[in-house]
């Protein structure tokens, strides 16, 4: 396949960036769109050239590392499919893709495709986690859970924090990532004693890295590679609400 690519450069998180355009030959449609990078990376090196930066980690869809808008979607064409899952085959010979970093106020670009996640890190810090001493690893069933609660549960858990909800959204908003990690804990029995602080705690440090406010676009769902409802945001506001109304407690 043939593809002409215009690719997101910007040498440093300064710098004021434009968009460049390559020409690549070789590219099999068995490849992945990261394989298909690798390869221009390849040619740029043998040119003397800066390759392009650009995030991966597992190449498996598990770690949320890889962060392209694909023309202008995020992770590109496939629904549930995150980059390093996407294959060529889903592009015409021919075809031009143009390729940009996920862009938001609180996801400041490094080099060229790579941006700076490290406010979800600092979300999950605020409270992400359970505080209580849960011992060592319990037998399958000696803490019952019904299967509604448990398949909630493991939806909300299914986030692997890649940004795409963000970078799709109109309004930068993080709280499908935020409603994720406070609905993974929600639905289980660890989590109760912190859930109404956690929230609050979540959507606080969420609002002051300068994330935007959910308008209700569903954009965020519909890029989502895990298909994440967005009916964990509500979930999300009941106990902001919940929380607010106890104090803060
Ligand atoms: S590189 Fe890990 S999810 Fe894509």
């Amino acid at each position: 396949m043939k593809l002409t690519l215009n690719i997101w450069r910007q040498k440093t998180p300064s710098d004021a960036g434009h968009m460049e355009r390559h020409e690549l030959s070789d590219v099999s449609p068995d490849m992945s769109f990261l394989e298909m990078l690798d390869v221009l990376n390849e040619h740029l090196q043998v040119e003397g050239k800066d390759p392009v930066a650009f995030d991966h980690d597992c190449r498996e869809g598990i770690c949320g590392m890889c962060s392209l808008v694909i023309n202008g979607t995020a992770h590109g064409p496939m629904k549930a499919t995150t980059t390093c899952q996407l294959h060529m085959r889903s592009f015409k010979d021919g075809d031009t893709v143009d390729i940009e970093p996920f862009r938001a106020k609180a996801f400041p670009v490094v080099k060229d495709l790579t941006v700076d996640r490290s406010s979800f890190d600092r979300i999950n810090e605020a409270g992400g986690f359970v505080s209580v001493n849960t011992g060592g690893a319990p037998d399958a069933n000696a803490l019952p859970i019904g299967k509604v609660e448990a398949d909630k549960a493991m939806d909300a858990a299914a986030c692997i924090g890649c940004g795409a909800c963000v970078a799709a959204c109109p309004n930068a908003s993080a709280m499908l990532f935020v409603s994720a990690k406070i609905g993974h804990l929600a639905h289980l029995p660890q989590g109760q004693p912190e859930r109404a602080r956690r929230a609050l705690n979540l959507v606080s440090t969420m609002d002051a890295e300068g994330f935007g406010n959910c308008r209700n676009y569903y954009e965020c769902e519909a890029v989502c590679p895990k298909e994440i409802p967005i009916d964990f945001i509500a979930e999300m506001n009941r106990d902001w609400r919940s929380s607010v109304l106890k104090g803060g407690s």
